[in-house]
Order: structure tokens, then sequence, then C-alpha cells
């Protein structure tokens, strides 16, 4: 036997209902945000992910799928996707003719981690990316975006936790001072974050080690080194928040494991995840355009939520959705029929109605055993009467009650019996 790969999960026919929920809910709500759906390549040059994440983060150190093709070109498998787009846009020229941007995206990444609850090494993504606003209305636009997704989804008892990591200048000022204070307690701290101290010190205040999380405790705080347009951006995004009666939790260790941040940051947490407690998450990026190579600065916010984790949730929140069955199952007692099976099963689907039959030469009975179990509303029996008189004979398995019709009228009533069940 050969499975799949570990971390990787397929997605069975009874879990497709919750999925197909999860997927209408976000095509709505994009649209009621008037936001456009953008699809990119799974694969990207190596390059795109190396420019835009950051070489000291975990996910470009030690989770990226990446080889060299058969013409030797590095290539990755996205393990994010705002890349992705922000490399689109320059490359299809997007913005000569919108001064912003309202993006979103829906598909599989791919990200070398230890598989555990809620982590996969293939996992889905929706996300939504604002770009072309440098202020903080459209921070606040991507997380109203954000909420109502959780909102229509039912998920219950989660938090929004915000924070800002300021812009370049002051996150610089803050580093040194982090560098200086967690020096002091090198040896105290964990083997990762003594590796961090060295390459990527903000790295430090995300760490869950117990001996780390003592000594982070008391160190500075980002908001003390903000320069005035960082604290006028954040508190701005507070006051929005709060006029939009958003509820989060101001985080000041909140950093984020990709590199391109600039400002406002947040995540979504529930506790039913565990260790993986992060659902979605997000925040502005904006000097993501320039270390592309853009000409101009793109100030641009966005997010993208975990769907395997919000499945989690939904599903320890008992959240479950029927199958959709089919229609109708045409039974039959002579192989011989079988071109008048084809013949109504061509006219009922024709007339959007799902149809499904025996292609296994079952017996009439063996027939109806697995009309039943597909859960069908109606059977339609083709017996020799039938096929003689030009009729069908519908068998509404609900009430158990059968009726022959001539066959024009039979499959009249079957379709004035979908649109009633449509209109309900
Ligand atoms: P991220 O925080 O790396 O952000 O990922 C967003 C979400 O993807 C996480 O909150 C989590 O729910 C889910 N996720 C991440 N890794 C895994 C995994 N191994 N297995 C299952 N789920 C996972 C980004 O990717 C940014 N591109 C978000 C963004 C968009 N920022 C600005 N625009």
């Amino acid at each position: 036997m050969v499975n799949a790969v570990r971390g990787t999960k397929d997605i069975l026919p009874s879990e497709i209902p919750l999925w197909y929920f999860v997927e209408k809910t976000l095509h709505n709500v994009s649209n009621l945000f008037g936001f456009k759906e953008i699809r990119t390549p799974i694969f990207e040059r190596t390059e795109v992910f190396l420019r835009s994440i950051g070489s000291e983060t975990d996910i470009v150190n030690k989770e990226m799928y990446t080889f060299l093709d058969r013409g030797g070109d590095s290539i990755t498998l996205r393990p994010e996707m705002t890349a992705s787009v922000v490399r689109a846009i320059i490359q299809n020229n997007l913005l000569a003719e919108n001064s912003i941007l309202r993006l979103w995206y829906y598909g599989p990444l791919f990200r070398y981690e230890r598989p555990q609850k809620g982590r996969l090494r293939q996992f889905h993504q929706y996300g939504a990316e604002l770009i072309g606003s440098p202020e903080p209305e459209a921070d606040v636009e991507i997380i109203l975006l954000a909420k109502e997704i959780v909102e229509r989804l039912g998920i219950l008892n989660y938090k929004l936790l915000l924070n800002s990591i300021g812009n370049r200048t002051s996150r610089q000022r803050y580093k040194q001072e982090l560098i200086s204070y967690f020096e002091k307690y090198a040896n105290s701290l964990s083997n990762d974050s003594q590796e961090r101290l060295r390459k990527n010190p903000l790295r430090i205040l995300d760490s869950k080690d117990e001996r780390d999380l003592e000594i982070i405790k008391n160190c500075p705080k980002i908001y003390d080194y903000f320069d005035k347009e960082s604290l006028e951006h954040y508190n701005k995004t507070k006051e929005l928040l709060a006029l939009n009666n958003i509820e989060f939790l101001e985080t000041p260790h909140l950093v984020r494991g990709l590199d391109y941040y600039t400002h406002t940051v947040f995540e979504f947490q529930s506790p039913i995840l565990g260790a993986q407690d992060s659902f979605g998450g997000g925040g502005r990026y904006n000097e993501l355009f320039t270390e592309f190579g853009f000409k101009k600065e793109v100030p641009a916010t966005g997010f993208a939520l975990g769907i395997e984790r919000i499945l989690l949730i939904l599903e320890s929140q008992q959240k479950t959705l029927p199958n959709s069955s089919p229609l109708v199952y045409i039974a039959f007692n002579k192989p011989e029929f079988i071109s008048k099976v084809f013949e109504t099963a061509y006219f009922l689907r024709k007339h959007d109605i799902p149809t499904l039959f025996d292609v296994q030469k079952k017996s009439l009975k063996a027939q109806m055993k697995e009309a039943n179990k597909y859960g069908v509303k109606f059977v339609i029996i083709l017996g020799d009467d039938e096929i003689n008189n030009n009729t069908i004979t519908i068998k509404d398995m609900k009430k158990s009650e059968q009726t022959t019709y001539p066959f024009e009228k039979g499959i009249e009533i079957i379709q004035n019996s979908k649109s009633a069940n449509e209109d309900n």
C-alpha cells in the first residue's frame, strides 16, 4: 500500500459539504466588500519567496519545498500567496489602470513543517489584499472583511490580536534595544531564541518556550520606540476599530512569522486549536513592492485564513451539513430497457434534475436498496408495463407511495417538485 505523503490529507466526499459551505461564504463576503479573485501558479521561481518572506524566517530557512526543474531553474511550491500576488500585479501591470486593488485568492500551499493538529504540509488558505493605500482605513477595512467571514462561518469564542511593529526606522531602533536586552539573558534563552538573537531578534517575542516567556515578560515595548508616523498610524487604526465596535486584544509581542510586515499586524486565535491556535493573520506590508524592484513604494495590507484550522473549529462546534443526494434513481428490471433508461436520464438531466441509475446489472431489489442508500427523493421504475405503455412509475421514497403516469406527465411532476424544493 502506498500512502499519502506525511502532512497531506485526502478531503473525502463526506467532508466536502463543509468545504463548500466555507468556500461559498468566502466568495459571498469577498463580493460584498468589492474584492475580485486572482489565481496565480502553485509554483514560482524560488526568488519570489526569498525576496519577500525574509531570509531568516522559518519558512525560508526550513520549510520551503524547493527543487531544480529539468531546465535547472530553482522552483518553489508556494508557501504563502502574498508574494505571488505582488509578483503578478507587477508583471501584469495591474496598477497602471487602478491606483487601488482589492484582490482575494484561495488555494493550496506547501510548508515542510512538523505535522500536528492543525499543521499540515499541504494546507489551504483564503486571503485578501488591499493594495495602494497607506491609510489605517485600509487596515481596518481588511480586518472588517476578515471578521465578517469569521462571523458568517459561525466561529465562536475567537480572539482578535492586534499590534503594530511600526515603520522601518522605529523597528530598527527597537531591534537594537531588544538585542541589548536579550543579550543580558543570552545563556538563559532557549536554543532557538539564542539563534534568533543573532538572526532575527524580533522573533524571540513569538517564542512559546517557558524560559523565554519569563525573560520576554519584562523586555522593552515596541511602542516606546515608535516615531510620529508609526504612533499615528497605530492610534488611528485602534480608533477606527473602536468606531466599528471591533473588539481586539492589544498584544505588544505579536510579531508574525514573515518579514515583510510594517505597522499593523493581527491574528485570529481560537482556544479549540491548541498549540496551533492561530487560524488567520495578516498585516500591512508597505515595502514589499520595492523589495521586488518595483519603481515606487506601494502601500498594502492583507490577511489569510487557514481553511483546515477553520474546519477543525467548525467540526468541534458540531457544524455538519448534509451531503446533497441526487433527486432521482431510475430502476429497471431488464437489461434491454437500458436505452429507455439512458433516454430518461438524459431528459431529466437536461432539465437540471440530478439523476442516477445502476451500472452493475443489479437486480431490481438491489437497485431499490441502492436508491434508498443514496437517499433519493424519487425512484422511477421502468418495468415491462411502463416500457410497453410509455409510462413511468414514480415512487416517492419518503411517503412510500407509488403512482404510474404518462411519461411526460411523470417528468413534469418531478420537475415541479424540484422547483418547490428550491423555493423552500
Ligand atoms: P501566515 O500567518 O503564515 O500568513 O498564514 C496564515 C494562516 O494560514 C495561519 O494563521 C494558519 O491558519 C494557516 N497556516 C499556516 N501554516 C499552516 C500549516 N502548516 N498548516 C495549516 N495551516 C497553516 C500568511 O501566509 C500571510 N501571507 C498572510 C497575509 C496576507 N499577510 C498579508 N497578506
